[in-house]
């Protein structure tokens, strides 16, 4: 670390009042109980039971077991003076087959999670749907099929209609660019398809089910603030002297970001990409009926931000560009660059490019492995360091006027990394997955602090 560096390290900053500070997770790699009390099967559930999909074997059947400790869970948050909480909800837990009849004891689930933090002070963010679809609705095409946009239409009723009069912020869809394509082109998500057609497909359903949800939930949610959550990035040219290294770059942007940002904000689908995509896949595009662009750009109060790491491309053959690891260059266990300037890039160019009402940072944080020492403390300096570098970041975007309201960083507690199992750990808090004991790590403390001063 340089000595610039140090100074902006450690100069003081304060957060806008109001300022809100969380903590993120998701209903599959945390809550286990995947067959209790009704709870139909999950992609997920499918995927993870299926042979070699998940890197060390394992599955979410029981995760942090989070649905019978939830208890503990808020009593954990509150002892860090968690502000908010984002969670998403099970849709198979609310509607085993997809569609049609309501799991009551699902719905009552939540409605104690909800009661539960409200009780505590602790302002819940629920995120509909953080990719465990019902098994029974992939059986007939999963997103790929349109009229899953009704059934998740049903499920946005049910969970809003339940907990809309306590619940005031809603979260559609948690990065639909994962869902679409890492789940159908690449097959490492579940559904596990491989087929990039597939992927631009699934990703115009879950858009459209999105700007379908939004009326619904304003309707049962009178306060309710509605928004998305997609996983965004800034591309960089391997070699800023080569042209077709920033035209790499360009098409990642339009791939990752604006595939995306563009329809919700009505502005259809970027051109230059979809020339590509129907150039190499003929009539690629002719899942968009009339009507559903406008659907797509249903005015919404925020747009939720995830950033991890920015995306270094070279010039290359495929119809993804190629990235490079940047050598010399700071890496999180997933193998992510550490790169806290493009927050700021990224919040400056939302704002001028897009200007959402207002921002949150709905995940950021990073996979490190320490472990408890001898003492029984974990110092994880290296998550501790990178969160503090990124919440610079984040505040130097704000004094540049960008309306950034609240951060959540990902997350509350290790737990089912995905495709990579438990061996990415991510938490502020450690979790023993032999004993599910919980211990907050250096990090978890540092944030409590940072919190509790609201500034660094
Ligand atoms: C994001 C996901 C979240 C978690 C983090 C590390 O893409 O939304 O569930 O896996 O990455």
């Amino acid at each position: 670390m340089n000595n610039e560096q140090l100074i902006i390290n450690n100069e003081r900053v304060s957060f806008p009042d109001g300022f809100l500070w969380g903590t993120a997770t998701s209903s599959y790699q945390i809550e286990g109980a995947w067959q209790a009390d009704g709870k139909g099967e999950s992609i997920w559930d499918r995927f993870s039971h299926t042979p070699d999909k998940i890197k060390d074997g394992s599955t979410g059947d029981v995760a942090c077991d989070h649905y019978h400790r939830w208890q503990d869970d808020i009593a954990l948050m509150q002892s860090m003076g968690m502000q908010s909480y984002r969670f998403s909800i099970s849709w198979p837990r609310i509607l085993p087959n997809g569609r049609g009849t309501v799991n009551e004891a699902g719905l009552d689930f939540y409605d104690k999670l909800v009661d539960g933090l409200l009780a505590a002070g602790i302002r819940p963010f629920i995120t509909l749907y953080h990719w465990d679809l019902p098994q029974a609705l992939q059986d007939e095409g999963g997103w790929e099929n349109r009229a899953t946009v009704a059934a998740f239409a049903e499920y946005a009723e049910a969970v809003s209609a339940r907990l809309g009069d306590r619940v005031t912020d809603w979260i559609t869809h948690n990065e639909p660019w994962v869902a679409a394509f890492i789940g159908h082109a690449w097959g490492v998500h579940a559904p596990g398809k491989q087929s990039y057609p597939a992927a631009l497909r699934v990703a115009h359903h879950l858009l459209l089910s999105h700007g379908t949800a939004v009326p619904i939930i304003r309707q049962n949610s009178p306060n309710a603030q509605v928004g998305i959550t997609l996983n965004l990035t800034v591309a960089d040219p391997a070699d800023p002297n080569n042209p077709a290294d920033w035209d790499a770059a360009r098409q990642l942007d339009g791939q990752m970001n604006r595939w995306f940002l563009d329809p919700i904000n009505g502005r259809y689908y970027p051109a230059d990409l979809t020339a590509a995509y129907e150039k190499e896949f003929p009539a690629c595009m002719n899942f968009i009926e009339a009507g559903d662009m406008a659907t797509i750009a249903a005015p919404t109060d925020f747009l939720g931000v995830n950033y991890y790491t920015r995306a270094v491309v070279k010039a290359g053959e495929g119809i993804m560009p190629e990235q490079i690891k940047v050598a010399d260059a700071p890496h999180t266990e997933m193998g992510w660059e550490v790169h806290p300037d493009s927050l700021y890039r990224l919040l400056m160019r939302l704002h001028y490019d897009y200007r959402p009402r207002r921002l949150y940072v709905t995940e950021n944080g990073a996979s490190y492995g320490t472990g408890l020492d001898e003492n029984g403390r974990v110092p994880d300096i290296d998550r501790l360091n990178f969160l503090r570098d990124h919440f610079h970041a984040a505040h130097r975007a704000i004094a540049q006027g960008v309306p950034l309201d609240g951060y959540f960083v990902w997350s509350l507690m290790d737990n089912f990394e995905w495709g990579e199992g438990y061996e990415q750990r991510f938490g502020i808090v450690w979790v023993d997955f032999e004993t599910q004991k919980r211990t907050p790590k250096a990090s978890a403390l540092w944030y409590r602090d940072v919190i509790g001063k609201n500034g660094l």
